[in-house]
C-alpha cells in the first residue's frame, strides 16, 4: 500500500478511505415541524476512534444521534452501521448491531435501583428477544440473570458506582445520575457508543473522570461519538471533530485545527455577538 493510499481523504473521518466504516451517514436530512434539523449531513466514523460532534445549541447534534439510533426517521438520506442499513431496522435491532447510547437528559427508571438500571442495559444487549428460550428453559433464565448482573456490576465498577448499587436514582446527585446512565450504556458492551453531553451537570473532577474513561474505552477499541460543549475537552481527547451548524456539517478534521476554522468560530461566537448587539 502506498503512502498516498493510507492518507486520510478529507471527508473520511480521519482514517483510510479503504476500511469499512463503523458508521456512515449519507446526506441525512430530518424535518421536524417545518424546521430542517438536519440538512444533507454526511459523515464517516471508523472503528476504534473517538469522534467529537460539536455545534451551537439547536445545530442538530441530538437529532443526528436520534437518527443513528433509529429513534426518529430520516426525511431523506441513509445511515449504515458496519455496512448494515440502519433505516430498515428498529431501535432494538440497531442495539443488536452493537450500538448503545446515553441521552442529553437523564432517562433512568426511578423505581429501580442503580444496579437494576445498569442491568437493563446489559440485558437487551446480551440476550435480545429470546423470549421462547426463557419460557422453555428456566435454568437458562437463571444463567442469563447471572451474566447480565455480572456485566452490569463490571460497568458500575468502571464508574466507581458499586457502593451506590442499591440506591434509587433520585437519591443521587445529578452528576452521579449521569454516570449511572453511562454505566447502563457500557453494560451493553457496545462497539459503537453515542454520548450526548455526558458531562452536563458534572463538576470538574467528574468531568475529568469521564474524559479519562472515554480515552480508556478508545484504547479498548470502542468507537465513540461524543457531543460535548467543552471544546477544550474535545481537543484533548477526540481523534476527529465534526461540527454542525443549523443542520449542516460546517467542519470536519483534527480538533485543534477545526476549532480555529473561521466558520466554526463564527458559529460559536458570531451568534452571541449578534444577540448582544
Ligand atoms: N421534537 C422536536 N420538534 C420540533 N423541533 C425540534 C424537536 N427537537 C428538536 N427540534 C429542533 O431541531 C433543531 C435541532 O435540534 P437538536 O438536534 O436538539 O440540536 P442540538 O442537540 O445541536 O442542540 C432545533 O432547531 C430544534 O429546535
Ligand atoms: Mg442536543
Amino acid at each position: 500500500m502506498t503512502d498516498a493510499m493510507t492518507q486520510a481523504a478529507p471527508d473520511a473521518g480521519g482514517a483510510p478511505a479503504t476500511a469499512v466504516p463503523a458508521l456512515e451517514v449519507r446526506e441525512a436530512a430530518v424535518n421536524l415541524g417545518g424546521v430542517k434539523a438536519l440538512d444533507g449531513v454526511s459523515l464517516t466514523v471508523h472503528d476504534g476512534r473517538l469522534y467529537g460532534l460539536a455545534g451551537p445549541n439547536g445545530s442538530g447534534k441530538s437529532t443526528l444521534l436520534a437518527a443513528i439510533s433509529r429513534l426518529l426517521d430520516l426525511t431523506s438520506g441513509n445511515i449504515l452501521i458496519g455496512g448494515a442499513d440502519v433505516m430498515r431496522r428498529s431501535p432494538f435491532q440497531v442495539a443488536q448491531l452493537g450500538l448503545a447510547r446515553t441521552f442529553q437528559t437523564v432517562r433512568l427508571m426511578p423505581q429501580f435501583s442503580v444496579l437494576e438500571n445498569a442491568m437493563f442495559g446489559a440485558d437487551q444487549a446480551v440476550f435480545g428477544s429470546s423470549f421462547v428460550k426463557q419460557w422453555l428453559m428456566p435454568w437458562w433464565t437463571r444463567g442469563r440473570e447471572a451474566q447480565v448482573r455480572a456485566r452490569a456490576e463490571a460497568a458500575l465498577d468502571r464508574l466507581h458506582l458499586m457502593d451506590l448499587r442499591d440506591e434509587l436514582p433520585l437519591n443521587l446527585s445529578y452528576g452521579t445520575q449521569r454516570k449511572v446512565e453511562i454505566a447502563r450504556a457500557l453494560a451493553a458492551e457496545p462497539h459503537l457508543l453515542l454520548l450526548d453531553e455526558p458531562t452536563a451537570g458534572m463538576n470538574r473532577a467528574e468531568r475529568d473522570e469521564i474524559g479519562e474513561l472515554l480515552l480508556r474505552l478508545r484504547h479498548e477499541g470502542v468507537t465513540q461519538i461524543l457531543v460535548e460543549h467543552d471544546l477544550k475537552m474535545m481537543v484533548d481527547i477526540c481523534d476527529h471533530l465534526y461540527v454542525l451548524d443549523s443542520g449542516h456539517r460546517i467542519a470536519s478534521g483534527r480538533p485543534a485545527e477545526v476549532i480555529r476554522e473561521p466558520q466554526v468560530v463564527e458559529a460559536y461566537l458570531g451568534r452571541g455577538r449578534r444577540a448582544a448587539a
